[in-house]
């Protein structure tokens, strides 16, 4: 279970809370979507459960372990149960499909593999294993760059680079925006699967209410730093929805 606890984060030089005084419980499991329109906190947010993003002040906890106010030792450790997925995928272009599933071991490995970039037989089946879960297991498209692929495709392998991780949760910020209808159905079909078949947590932040209501099991909706919904997609009225895109 991830507690989050009274968070709140002003950016420097900023006067308001970007994410202002927020709790809540996510279950294992859990599909849960943050909408709101754009400047209410959703990146923020995610980005404080990863600590990308320092709050101001509150508590987030996962499985009992803390990871706000850790040292940055317990914080690499927090961060192996955490997986990522970008708007833009954050691939790195010049390096290849297999390589950048592989990066998402480095939290395990150590520092002179890592540098390296040495990895096992394990985690070499492991990538394997997790880019056949997204659906590209071509051996010729394994080997090809990152930079050569088309964004579905890109955003897959952002998926099975955050699968390695064995994450307990991934974080996805706006994992579609950047792809068409058709691409975008793949893409939320597999992160429904991974949380349904795999038991992994996964919270996302999305612009788009009908995807929303299609895929998450929980919808929070934010306004101004604050959550102003937190239920079942199918109570999510009109009402609440205008509150929300007020
Ligand atoms: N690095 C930063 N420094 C200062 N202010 C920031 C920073 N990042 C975000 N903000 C501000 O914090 C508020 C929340 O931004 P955030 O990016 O979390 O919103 P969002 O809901 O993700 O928006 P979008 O839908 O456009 O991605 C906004 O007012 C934004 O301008
Ligand atoms: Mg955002």
């Amino acid at each position: 279970m991830i507690v989050i606890e009274n968070l709140t984060k002003i950016y420097d030089g900023s006067s308001k809370a970007a994410v202002d005084g927020m709790s809540l419980k996510i279950e294992r499991g859990e599909f849960l979507v943050f909408l709101g329109p754009s400047g209410v906190g959703k990146s923020t947010l995610l980005r404080c459960i990863n600590q990308l993003v320092i709050p101001t002040s509150g508590r987030i906890s996962i499985d009992g372990e803390e990871i706000t106010n850790t040292t940055a030792k317990e914080l690499l450790h927090a961060r192996r149960d955490i997986g990522m997925i970008f708007q833009e995928f954050n691939l790195v272009g010049r390096m290849s499909v297999m390589m950048n599933v592989l990066s998402g071991r480095l939290g395990y490995i150590s520092l002179w593999r890592a540098l390296t970039y040495r990895f096992s037989r394990e985690d070499k089946n492991r990538a394997l294993h997790a880019l056949k879960r997204v659906g590209l297991d071509d051996e010729e498209l394994i080997k090809r760059r990152a930079d050569a692929l088309s964004g579905g495709q890109r955003q897959r392998v952002g998926i099975a680079r955050a699968l390695v991780q064995e994450p307990k949760v991934i974080l996805a910020d706006e994992p579609v925006a950047s792809l068409d209808p058709k691409v975008s159905k793949v893409v939320m079909d597999i992160l429904a699967d991974i949380a349904e078949k795999d038991r992994i947590t996964v919270i996302m932040s999305l612009h788009d209410i009908e995807m929303s209501k299609r895929y998450a099991n929980r919808i929070v909706g934010l306004s101004k730093g604050k959550i102003i919904f937190d239920g079942r997609a199918e109570d999510l009225t009109s009402q609440t929805l205008n509150k929300i895109y007020a």
